[in-house]
């Protein structure tokens, strides 16, 4: 894939164009943004509780040139505690890349529970399974390998719609709005949509003319911001993380 295609998939390209006072509004995720954060070094010092497979998934993963694009520990760990809060069984990924939070969200739903793991890359797919058989899990997790609008589509046409219990978006950015909308079909009443860098280090505040995924994330925080579909919270963890509970 090409390398500005690749750019869209991370905050790499954010973190590069903006500035120290944009930066320091919040630290971003503890192995990138956050690494010299004293206070999230300090949380994640004393609350990650990493699954050792887990923590060699993370350490295989750092080894990659894009792991920038590996969503924050402290992060996944939050949304593996809200899996089991709401007692989530059926879930969804839209963007795995190596797998750390697909093995995550496994680890965090019961023995009869499944995870469809959305990914193009066939690269980062052969990097995360071996991760999945380890942990005992590669059962529960169905990796489609292919654009994820079609798989949104094709699990709505097969009729799921309504029977996922938490979707983590977390891909191509200018795909967003699609992604949101399939899985607000998918999500039963309750469950979780939880969106991942809406806050792209920081560039939403004040989108440049010609940044387009900083335009749409911010269109689409304020779309949810007035959707009554769903209650909402918007956190600063990591690169910002949107939760959406469908009413
Ligand atoms: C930010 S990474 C995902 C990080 C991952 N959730 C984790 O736990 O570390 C985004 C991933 O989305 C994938 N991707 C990009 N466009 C896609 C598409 N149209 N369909 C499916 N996956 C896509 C990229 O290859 C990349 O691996
Ligand atoms: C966090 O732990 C690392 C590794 O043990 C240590 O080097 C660092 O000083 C700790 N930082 C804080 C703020 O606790
Ligand atoms: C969990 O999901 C599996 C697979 O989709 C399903 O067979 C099972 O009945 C579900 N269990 C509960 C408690 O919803």
């Amino acid at each position: 894939m090409a390398q500005g295609m690749k750019l869209l998939f991370c905050s790499g390209l954010a973190v590069a164009l903006i500035g120290v006072n944009v930066m320091s509004a919040f630290p971003g995720k503890s192995h990138s943004g956050g690494k010299d954060d004293p206070v999230l070094q300090y949380v994640v010092n004393n609350s990650l509780r990493e699954h050792p497979v887990l923590a060699k998934l993370k350490q295989r993963t750092l080894e990659d040139r894009w792991n920038i694009m590996l969503v924050a520990t402290e992060q996944a760990q939050f949304m593996g505690n809200l899996m089991k809060l709401i007692k989530a069984n059926k879930t969804l990924e839209v963007g795995m890349y190596t797998g750390y939070n697909a093995l995550n969200m496994a680890l965090s739903i019961p023995e009869n529970g499944r995870v469809v793991a959305c990914e193009i890359e066939n690269a980062y797919v052969d990097i995360a399974r071996p991760f999945f058989k380890e942990a005992g899990v590669e059962s529960k997790i169905d990796v489609r390998i292919q654009p994820a609008m079609q798989t949104l589509d094709e699990l709505i046409a097969a009729g799921e719609a309504g029977t996922y219990d938490f979707i983590f978006i977390d891909a191509d950015k200018n795909n967003y709005d699609g992604y949101y909308e399939r899985s607000l079909q998918l999500v039963r009443k309750g469950g979780i949509i939880a969106i991942d860098n809406v806050l792209w280090s920081g560039l939403v505040v004040n989108p440049a003319a010609d940044d387009l995924v900083s335009q749409n994330l911010d269109a689409l925080n304020k779309k949810l911001h007035k959707d009554e579909r769903i209650d909402l919270s918007m956190l600063t963890i990591g690169d910002g993380l949107t939760l959406a509970f469908k009413r």
